[in-house]
């Protein structure tokens, strides 16, 4: 290490301390705040308030003006009424966690008073469902919802549709059609969502979400429908993995995946092979992984299903790969033929 880079060191260990804590203003004694100053001249701040550990009342923590983070995890918290977060600072929330807590109820107007909400960590509680309407309005991307009790996971939670006051009213041909809209049921734009670790046993129809990352790791789903995610052509990043009784995956199931470019599988023991149908529109699937599933080999035209793929992980962590088929030419010197195949492992399947 140069004398140089030691002295950087130094200085970053160090400077924290030297300069003085900024003083939060109507800090709860047992809460932390702290306050980021960024940008040119420090004229950005961000407010994040650490709570987590404290036993909470049924009152909302007074909490410092333009809070931006809070976190509320581990408070005993039960029920989330209506007053709960609602104040001075509430209103600026862009993040909460309420993981590890209790929360078996969320009222339907409890986060109404956030709304520039954006991440929500309701993670570990004993949520069984979730109350129509409870998020409407929200410009949530991020939520976290895995490890609790969800059996059923309704779209009404982020827009109501079909609710509210008629704009327009058509009576041509005496057929009086009324066209209901809501203006505060913004469509939601959920990028996303973790719904691992609950009892689900179907997918939910998340359809028209512009979601980028979806987790159902762990839930009851013994078959994944060909319709199940229909209409989510944003999806990167989708993992199914853990569900013990999944045992058939539907031809055209992921079918409208055509931007998904992870697709983990792994840990279905009862999942035992893969239909090549299954495979159809994953365009841009790079990664997929059956480790720990019953899936032992892959369909001989693979790369015509999977023309991205890079990596495939099989049954007993068996890696695949793709790679440019050797030791043939065209007939025209020295143009290699660029066709490409996927090699599998020492232990591996032939392909
Ligand atoms: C595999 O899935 C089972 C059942 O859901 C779960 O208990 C276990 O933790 C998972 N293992 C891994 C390595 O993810
Ligand atoms: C595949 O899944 C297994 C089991 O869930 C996990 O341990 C591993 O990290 C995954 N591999 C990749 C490449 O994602």
């Amino acid at each position: 290490m140069s004398a140089m880079s030691a002295l950087v060191r130094v200085c970053a260990v160090l400077l924290p301390l030297l300069l003085p804590a900024a003083a939060v203003k109507n800090c709860h004694p047992r809460c932390r705040c702290e306050v980021e100053n960024f940008g040119l001249f420090n004229s950005f701040s961000l407010t994040k308030v650490d709570c987590s550990g404290l036993r909470l009342g049924p009152g909302p923590i007074p909490i410092p003006l333009d809070t931006a983070y809070l976190d509320l995890s581990s408070s005993s918290i039960q029920t989330l009424v209506d007053s709960m977060l609602t104040g001075p600072g509430y209103t600026t929330l862009v993040g909460l966690d309420l993981s590890h807590n209790f929360i078996a109820g969320v009222s339907r107007g409890a986060f109404a008073g956030l709304r520039y909400l954006e991440t929500l960590d309701l993670s570990h509680n004993n949520l069984q469902g979730l109350t129509s309407g409870s998020f409407v309005g929200l410009p949530l991307t991020d939520v976290d919802l895995s490890h609790n009790r969800i059996h059923e996971l309704r779209l009404d939670v982020f827009a109501i549709r079909g609710h509210g006051r008629p704009i327009n009213v058509d009576i041509s041909n005496n057929l009086l059609t009324a066209v209901i809209w809501n203006p505060q049921a913004r469509p939601p734009n959920l990028q996303s969502l973790n719904l691992a670790g609950n009892q689900l046993r179907t997918v939910p129809q998340l359809q028209g979400v512009p979601l980028r990352y979806l987790s159902l790791d762990g839930n009851p789903i013994s078959v994944v429908k060909g319709n199940a995610f229909v209409g989510l052509s944003t999806l990167v990043h989708l993992s199914i993995s853990g569900l013990p009784d999944l045992h058939t995956i539907e031809p055209q199931s992921f079918s409208d995946l055509r931007n998904l470019q992870v697709l983990d599988l792994s840990n279905n023991t009862n999942l035992r092979s893969l239909a090549p149908e299954i495979l159809s529109g994953l365009e841009s699937l790079q990664e997929l992984n059956l480790s720990r599933s019953g899936v032992a080999s892959l369909p001989v035209d693979i790369l015509s299903y999977l023309p991205s793929v890079r990596s495939v992980m099989l049954k007993d962590n068996v890696h695949c790969w793709r790679r440019r088929r050797q030791g043939q030419f065209h007939r025209q010197i020295g143009t290699a033929s660029s066709r490409e195949e996927i090699t599998c492992g020492a232990m591996g399947v032939a392909v």
